[in-house]
């Protein structure tokens, strides 16, 4: 599959076209961002990390049953992935309230949410990612009710695979955003599912093993990944 046309630069990954019309290259880059790209700095091995990551739970999710547009890992920061047609949209569950949730309303921060939380986002860093619901969704004409619901089916779906995952590994899986696309008329499962995606607390500690400590100026950002990899049995190859 041959690197084409670059199709799109995002804040932490760049979209390439690929030989195929209906395949893209997925580069993960080193690039950090926060803030709705107020904040940006790059980290030594994201890209490779973040590549391997995402393909081992992809992975894992095709396995269980949800379709993803994931294909293939090619190099260790590289990915080939089947090109969506991408609801300008981010799912979001939580199954503690932190971050944005306790801002908007005044909530314990750690708060457990039973049953989880499920909001949607508008993609959208100039307006700063508002809060949306179902009827502007509709109104807007950004997704049908049909595809409104399998978003929700898959994105709790996902919930109770990863929240499974990551409890075996002595990790709370605080909350975390999905993005969907429709390949050949169905809803697939697009973009990431990493440790940049996510919140993972370690559960004996409380420890953020998750982007909030780039947000929060924490330090040992990778090595958080890397840690919460490791804990999963992934093999993350840096060469
Ligand atoms: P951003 O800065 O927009 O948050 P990234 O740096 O993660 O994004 O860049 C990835 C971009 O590619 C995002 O806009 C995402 O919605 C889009 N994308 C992810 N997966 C696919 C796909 N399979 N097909 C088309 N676009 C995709
Ligand atoms: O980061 P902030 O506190 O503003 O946002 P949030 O609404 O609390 O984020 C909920 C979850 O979605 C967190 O795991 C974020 O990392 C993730 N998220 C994301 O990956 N990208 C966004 N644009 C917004 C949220």
């Amino acid at each position: 599959m041959e690197k084409q046309k670059l199709l799109a630069q995002g804040k932490a990954k760049s979209m390439y076209e690929t030989d195929s019309e209906s395949v893209l290259l997925m580069e993960f880059r080193d690039d950090a961002s926060a803030f709705d790209g107020k904040k940006m700095s790059a980290l030594n091995n994201k890209g490779k990390v973040n590549n391997q990551f995402n393909a081992f739970i992809l992975d894992l999710l095709a396995k269980q049953g949800i379709e993803t547009h994931f294909i293939e890992t090619i190099s260790t920061h590289e990915s080939l992935v089947k090109k969506l047609d991408m609801f300008p949209i981010e799912c979001v569950v939580r199954n503690r309230a932190t971050g944005s949730l306790c801002r908007r309303l005044g909530v314990e921060d750690g708060l457990i949410l039973d049953p989880p939380l499920f909001e949607f986002f508008l993609k959208d860093d100039a307006l700063g990612d508002p809060l949306i619901n179902e009827n502007h969704i509709l109104s807007f004409k950004w997704a049908s009710q049909s595809d409104i619901d399998e978003m929700k089916r898959l994105t709790f779906q996902v919930n109770e695979i990863l929240r499974e995952l990551f409890d075996k590994a002595n990790l709370i899986l605080v909350d975390y955003k999905l993005e969907f696309g429709k390949f050949e008329g169905r809803v697939l499962l697009g973009d990431e599912f990493t440790p940049d995606g996510c919140r993972l607390w370690d559960k004996d500690t409380l420890e953020k093993l998750d982007k909030d400590r780039f947000r929060q100026d924490l330090g040992d950002v990778i090595e958080s990944y890397q840690e919460v990899a490791n804990r999963l049995g992934i093999e993350i190859n840096l060469d």
